[in-house]
């Protein structure tokens, strides 16, 4: 098992049988499995099975809990014609077992569960973890917890949306799965795991192979004029009016996501119509622009993005759903921690430039190059690694989970939501070739068009900030001269990217983790959680160290809620038992496979 949840109660797994869709109880967690559609026109009967779906949400039971497992094009179709009574509560990526290769887009390494319940509170599951890995070369966990492993619990980390630990093959019998589910919604009132295989009975069709590339003029630019790239300060409404039809190789759009960011001329909490009705305006203009079999990515959480679907499929043609797992950790239940890059062409997509071309700039190549699994990103294993050339280096396909947010990084500038260069570097050399013009209507601090720059692209960027304007001009000033815009930052950046109220350095001769630690022996003395009062009575360290180091009492007791993994990488067992896991998972899936090749030989 991949996992360990805290309670000890699992749901019953009954196999429902394909027709049954009506026997409702109150107590059921339902588990849907569809096929691996690879495109719309892969599905014999969208609307039949859109309709069966939602009418089998809307008879079941107001406790009902719905996992539906399938490809992200059939889910993201589905979800954008959800009916009301379904609530759509997560999008998990589940890894699968080996890429599906397609002739229009990346290789295809995730399958999407969306959960879907009834009700409207938050989704009810139990706390589960998944186990830490180790570095295969250094042995060391392969995420850095730095100076923060009193914190972590002594088996693993608790979940985000994106499953990488199991790997599934969709062909076959998903036991991990159901049996992760079995554990995860074991909370009352439910009872059983009630899983139906739809798979034979919607069988996917041969793709609609009709589609053609668009027989259109493209255009040029004539715009940029002699300095071939610009940036300019508007609404992107009217900038975007600028640019002829048909005339940008590869649109990219990483707007304001509607979540109540403080940016600096741009009100992010509007009513959710009034923002998809923007959001359909400029989303059209890109596809009027993109030049034919060229692409359209636009980058949004998975909810919204699932909408962005909905009005790009009325326009272009479908071409990939990458996840980008940003990498935060899971604090509290399953975190969502993933965005969504969902990808259009107009008409039949070209060969992909970055999949195709015969040679890659060094940038190139390593943006289109991620780290195999399990391998950590220590500068120092990195170095071994490289000196003793072993190959920990693989190409990418559409699971990003490589690259991390900026988020207080050093490497910030004045900006709320920043994206890192690798991120844009991964975009511009996938879908482009040198000379190319990569069109960012939210370009903000310029993260596009100075990776464009670095990778002899052009480029047109639109910001309707002044601030964030002149900040992207400084930037790419810098990079004119000779210094790298993405460097290492003295001062601390005031724009906030998170609610979070950041407290003030504080000089004390102890630290924050000295204090955790001694509110950890503490607990152990009195046999429960210390509160305030405890630590004034006891008068080791004064309060106000705790009432300034820390934002809640929440944040001082942490350490004393758990085990904390320091003594873990002491206690060699445990990691033995680690790789014992990782051993026995690779062995059943060896042993699976080795199966199959005996059953096809029997056959
Ligand atoms: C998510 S941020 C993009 C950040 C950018 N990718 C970066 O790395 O710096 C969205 C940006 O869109 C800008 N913006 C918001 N509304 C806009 C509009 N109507 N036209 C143009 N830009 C807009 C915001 O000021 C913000 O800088």
């Amino acid at each position: 098992m991949a996992h360990k949840s805290e309670t000890n109660i699992k749901l019953q797994l009954v196999d429902a049988g394909v027709d049954t869709l009506q026997k409702f109880s109150e107590n059921d967690v339902w588990f849907i499995k569809l096929p691996y559609y690879i495109s719309e026109s892969n599905i014999p009967d969208l609307k039949n099975l859109t309709k069966e779906l939602n009418s089998f949400i809307e008879n079941s039971s107001k406790n009902s809990t719905v996992a539906i497992l399938t490809s992200p094009v059939f889910a993201a179709h589905f979800l954008s014609e959800l009916t009301p009574l379904g609530q759509l509560k997560l999008w998990i990526g589940v890894k699968l077992i080996a890429p599906i290769k397609t002739d229009f887009s990346l290789n295809q390494h995730h399958a999407a569960l969306i959960i879907i319940t009834r009700y409207s509170k938050t989704l009810q599951h139990t706390k589960t973890r998944i186990g830490y890995t180790f570095c295969p070369n250094c042995d060391k966990t392969t995420k850095d917890y730095g100076g923060k492993k009193h914190l972590y619990n002594e088996y693993g980390t608790l979940m985000s949306d994106v499953w990488r630990d199991i790997e599934i093959d969709y062909s076959k019998d998903i036991d991990l799965l159901k049996e992760r589910l079995q554990d995860l919604f074991a909370v009352k009132p439910y009872k059983f795991l009630k899983f139906i295989d739809l798979t034979a009975k919607h069988a996917p069709v041969s793709p609609d192979v009709s589609l053609e590339k668009k027989d259109v003029k493209t255009n040029d630019f004539e715009y940029l004029g002699d300095t071939n790239s610009l940036i300019i300060n508007q609404d992107c409404l009217e900038g975007l009016k600028k640019i002829p039809s048909n005339s940008i190789d590869f649109c990219f759009a990483d707007p304001p996501y509607n979540v109540n960011k403080k940016y600096e001329s741009w009100d992010d909490d509007r009513d959710i119509i009034e923002y998809f009705n923007w959001c359909d305006k400029w989303i059209s203009e890109l596809a009027r622009v993109v030049k034919p079999g060229k692409t359209v990515a636009i980058l949004n959480i998975p909810q919204w993005a699932v909408r962005h679907f909905k009005h790009l499929k009325n326009i272009l043609s479908f071409q990939d759903w990458i996840i980008w797992e940003g990498l935060s950790l899971p604090v509290r239940m399953i975190m969502p921690a993933h965005y969504s890059i969902v990808c259009f062409t107009k008409g039949k997509a070209d060969n992909i430039p970055g999949l195709t071309r015969n040679s890659h700039s060094a940038i190139e190549h390593d943006s289109l190059t991620t780290m195999k699994e399990f391998y950590c990103s220590r500068a120092s294993c990195i170095n071994k690694r490289r000196k003793e050339s072993i190959n920990d280096k693989e190409l990418i396909t559409n699971l990003w989970w490589d690259i991390h947010r900026l988020k207080h990084n050093s490497r910030r500038v004045d900006h709320p939501t920043q994206l890192p260069p690798m991120f844009m570097n991964r975009l511009i050399s996938l879908f482009t070739n040198e000379g190319d013009i990569v069109l960012d209507p939210f370009n903000g601090s310029g993260t596009t068009s100075l990776c464009a720059a670095k990778l002899n692209r052009r480029f047109f960027g639109i910001e309707l900030s002044e601030k964030y304007y002149k900040i992207s001009l400084n930037r790419h000033a810098e990079l004119e001269n000779g210094i790298d815009p993405f460097r290492k930052q003295d001062t601390t950046p005031k724009a906030k990217n998170s609610y979070v109220q950041r407290l003030r350095k504080q000089k004390y001769e102890v630290d924050k983790k000295t204090l955790q630690l001694y509110i950890k022996d503490l607990s152990v003395k009195l046999g429960r959680i210390p509160t305030r009062e405890d630590v004034i009575s006891f008068n080791t360290y004064p309060i106000d160290y705790f009432d300034s180091y820390f934002i809640n009492w929440g944040e001082v007791t942490a350490a004393a809620r758990t085990t904390g993994m320091e003594s873990v990488e002491n206690k060699s067992d445990y990691k033995l038992k680690q790789q014992l896991r990782l051993f026995e998972e690779k062995q059943n899936k060896y042993g699976n496979l080795k199966k199959t090749s005996e059953e096809k030989r029997h056959d």
